[in-house]
């Protein structure tokens, strides 16, 4: 199906407290294919974060260009970037970042109004999305009344919801216990599988390497095979 991200000669520097500098990527050449799930996989420090917060037009390279379904988005301005972000990528990270005060149903339509979904789209989506996520049961729960990993579900439910590009998983699992990892991993499998999303996950977890279509393996900022 091609790619949907190439990155070309990517470079991350950090200037440090002392002056020096921290190459946080080096030379990164990688292609995110359209329908599939990659796995960006690395020790803690090895740059998966810097990766894909730079993928995710969340931050920029020091060097190097990220072309998005052709367009180098590196070069965009910031309001470019952010409407990328809002419209055509969507982010699940390792806090499952909730809104307390509103039930999963309620949380999941709050983002398809931040992504301008047309009011009358939005309780079939949601309903739909719950039910993808296999939450149907539980939409009208508060964050407080569910478990770690179906909170989890709920933040993916809301990423998938306005149906973007490329959803970015930082560490998705990394607060979940291994079993339940996993299936947030299956999970994301399966959305790939059956509904052609595309999907970016981090991961230090050798065991969830399996399930992905590809994997990138970090060290030290560069991709090692
Ligand atoms: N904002 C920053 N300032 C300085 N150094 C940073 C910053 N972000 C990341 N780094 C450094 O870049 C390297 C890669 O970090 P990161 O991408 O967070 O790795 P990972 O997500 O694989 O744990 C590490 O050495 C880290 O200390
Ligand atoms: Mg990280």
């Amino acid at each position: 199906m091609g790619a949907i991200i190439t990155t070309e000669s990517l470079c991350r520097d950090f200037k440090i407290g002392d002056g020096s500098i921290v190459s946080a990527l080096k030379n990164v050449n990688i292609e995110i294919e359209k329908g599939k799930l990659t796995i960006l996989r690395g020790r803690s420090g090895s740059g998966k974060t810097t990766l894909i917060n730079i993928l995710g037009a969340l931050d920029k390279p020091t060097k190097g260009k990220v072309l998005f379904d052709g367009r180098d988005i590196t070069t965009l301005s910031e309001r470019k970037r952010d409407e990328l972000r809002r419209y055509e990528m969507s982010f699940v990270f390792q806090s499952v970042a909730l809104m307390s005060g509103m039930n999963a149903y309620e949380n999941v339509e709050f983002g398809l109004r931040l992504s301008k979904t047309p009011y009358g789209e939005r309780d079939k989506r949601v309903r739909d999305v719950m039910r993808s996520v296999g939450l149907e049961k539980r939409m009208f729960h508060r964050p407080s009344e569910m478990s770690g990993g179906e909170q989890q579900r709920v933040a993916i439910a809301r990423a998938i919801a306005h149906d973007p590009k490329v959803v970015f998983a930082d560490e998705p699992t990394a607060e979940l216990d291994t079993a339940t990892g996993l299936k947030v991993v299956k999970l994301f499998k399966q959305l790939v599988a059956e509904q052609g999303m595309t999907i970016v996950m981090t991961t230090h977890d050798p065991s969830m390497i399996d399930i992905a279509d590809k994997v990138y393996t970090l060290e030290d900022g560069e991709i090692v095979e």
